[in-house]
């Protein structure tokens, strides 16, 4: 496993991450298990969200039925998904009032007195910027949290509120996969008349790399927005023959290559893997068993049906 050096405080997070979203249906001593084949190898990292269901709940479960495993993990959470409770969707709330409450009560869902990491989760139109830094503040006196970050946030979004904010931005989540990359596009076709060129993000990568934050790559095998997997699907024929041909010559599999793809770009990447399967996550552990080189890495950008200028 490779490190990131995290936040100010420079704690070693492993670049790939335990996902929860998706353990709804698995018992608390099944999540300790995922949890504790995560640390085993070398994974020491676990992200969740109040708006994953009882991902929390199951969590703090899991983390009570497993003296010390809290201890052992570096934990994320996030706020600010809302069900909206007129219409049938979500909405965004980052109101003084519901960062401190959600706080609590992520904390008492995962029974601890703390979370490593606390991301905002979706951007809110109606954010206003001091009311977020002053929340963010006592969280941190307090030693509710130890880092703050946001997802899915631009460029413009994450510099205005860095201008208020007494404390780094230390991450944003966003996806990308082999198979979902706008942002790579978008870099390649740079100023031509194609669909392409589209610059939808604002230099979300660029901006990561610059002011030295993490970027956690959400969903790094789906296709499009929770689209499925494209490991084994025949309408990513082209991709899935590059990871096979890729994974062979490593003694690796496509499932790592795939993840390995996403760590290469030269930031502090990490790469957060929804699985919940032991074995899945041992073989998406072996991501970081070498560093892509430049024709492994445009050859499967290249199968994956794009083209460059
Ligand atoms: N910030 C955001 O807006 C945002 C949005 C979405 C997700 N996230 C975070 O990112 C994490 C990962 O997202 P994700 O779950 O969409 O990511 P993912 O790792 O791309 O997808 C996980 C899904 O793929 C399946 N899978 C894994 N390996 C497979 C393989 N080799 N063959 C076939 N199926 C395979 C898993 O099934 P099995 O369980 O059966 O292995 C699971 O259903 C989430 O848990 C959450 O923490 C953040």
């Amino acid at each position: 496993m490779r490190y990131i050096s995290f936040g100010p405080s420079g704690t070693k997070v492993s670049e790939v991450i335990l996902g929860t979203m998706r353990i709804a249906n698995k018992t608390p001593d099944e999540v300790a298990e995922l949890i504790q084949t995560a640390l085993d190898c070398g994974i020491n990292a676990v992200d969740t969200a109040p708006i994953y269901g009882p991902s929390e709940s199951i969590i703090g479960e899991a983390f009570a039925s497993a003296p010390g495993l809290r201890d052992r993990v570096w934990l994320q959470t996030k706020l600010g998904i809302q069900p909206h409770p007129q219409v049938k969707s979500n909405y965004f709330d980052f109101s003084y009032e519901h960062i401190m409450e959600s706080v609590d009560n992520s904390l008492r869902a995962l029974k601890t007195d703390h979370v490593d990491s606390l991301l905002l989760h979706r951007p809110d139109a109606l954010m206003e910027p001091d009311e977020i830094a002053r929340a963010f503040d006592e969280l941190k006196v307090a030693g509710k949290v130890i880092d703050f970050g946001v997802s899915n946030q631009n460029p413009a979004m994450m510099s205005r509120l860095a201008n208020h904010l007494n404390v780094p931005i230390t991450a944003n989540q966003v996806q990308i996969s082999a198979a979902f990359t706008p942002m790579f596009d978008s870099f390649f076709n740079v100023n031509m008349e194609v669909d392409a060129s589209a610059m939808r993000d604002g230099g979300i990568l660029e901006y990561g790399a610059e002011n030295d934050m993490a970027i956690q790559a959400w969903s790094v095998l789906q296709h499009g927005y929770f689209g499925g997997v494209f490991l084994g699907d025949p309408n990513y024929a082209g991709l899935n023959a590059a990871l096979e041909r890729i994974a062979a010559e490593h003694d690796s599999t496509p499932t790592a290559v795939a993840i390995n793809w996403v760590l290469r770009y030269p930031a502090k990447m990490q790469a957060i893997v929804g699985t919940t399967r032991p074995e899945r996550v041992r073989m998406s552990a072996a991501a970081c068993d070498w560093e892509m080189t430049r024709e492994e890495w445009y050859e499967i950008y290249i199968s994956a049906g794009n083209r460059l200028p």
